[in-house]
């Protein structure tokens, strides 16, 4: 765990002032592709899905998708994207959520998640925990059961872990990496 914990932070990019002034970045770009340290990562979040029973994993656009998806054919269960609004074909459902600035909204495709199901969410940051929080009202709201929650980063200053205690509903909170 803790050699899996040291190569997935050898190869997150720390880059400053990105996207604003004042903003420490975390690139995990080097770590895509680098493919020893991008298997182990999918290896581990296959492992969560098992260990977690879920069905189905939910990957959150766009970081979340790059992960999530390796993860689920890995476990062997289907993937299901959380999108940006306006990108899905179908009948969806739509979630806003708080950004530092305004707000944004995600949408999943109504038809997606079956009672039942149970979801592990994907993604590879959580920081304030504004974009997994509306994903897990959204999986509850298309009427499957959350699984997890499982990030390859939890910056933890930010408090994303206790805003999403609620909507976990004691499911549980998994990250490879905590800072
Ligand atoms: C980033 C990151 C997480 C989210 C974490 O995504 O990939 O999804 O922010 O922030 P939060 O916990 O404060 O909600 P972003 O919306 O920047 O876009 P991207 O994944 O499409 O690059
Ligand atoms: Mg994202």
């Amino acid at each position: 765990a803790e050699e899996l914990r040291g190569l997935l932070l050898s190869r997150i990019q720390d880059v400053p002032d990105y996207p604003k002034p004042g903003v420490m970045f975390k690139d995990i770009t080097p770590l895509l592709a680098d493919p020893a340290a991008f298997t182990a990562l999918t290896d581990a979040l296959a492992t969560l899905a098992a260990r977690h029973r879920a069905d189905k994993v939910v990957g959150l656009e766009a970081r979340g998708f790059i992960l999530g998806a390796p993860a689920a054919v890995r476990a062997g269960i289907g993937f299901v994207p959380v999108r940006k609004a306006g990108k899905l074909p179908g009948a969806t459902l739509g979630q806003a959520y708080d950004l530092e600035y305004g707000t944004a909204e995600i949408e999943i495709h109504a038809d997606a998640l079956a009672p039942g199901d149970r979801v592990l969410v994907i993604d590879d940051v959580l920081a304030t925990g504004g974009t997994a929080e509306a994903s897990l009202q959204l999986i509850r709201r298309a009427g499957a059961q959350v699984a997890g929650v499982a990030v390859l980063l939890e910056l933890g200053f930010l408090q994303g872990r206790s805003r999403l205690l609620g909507s976990l509903d004691s499911a549980p909170l998994e990250a490879l990496i905590t800072i």
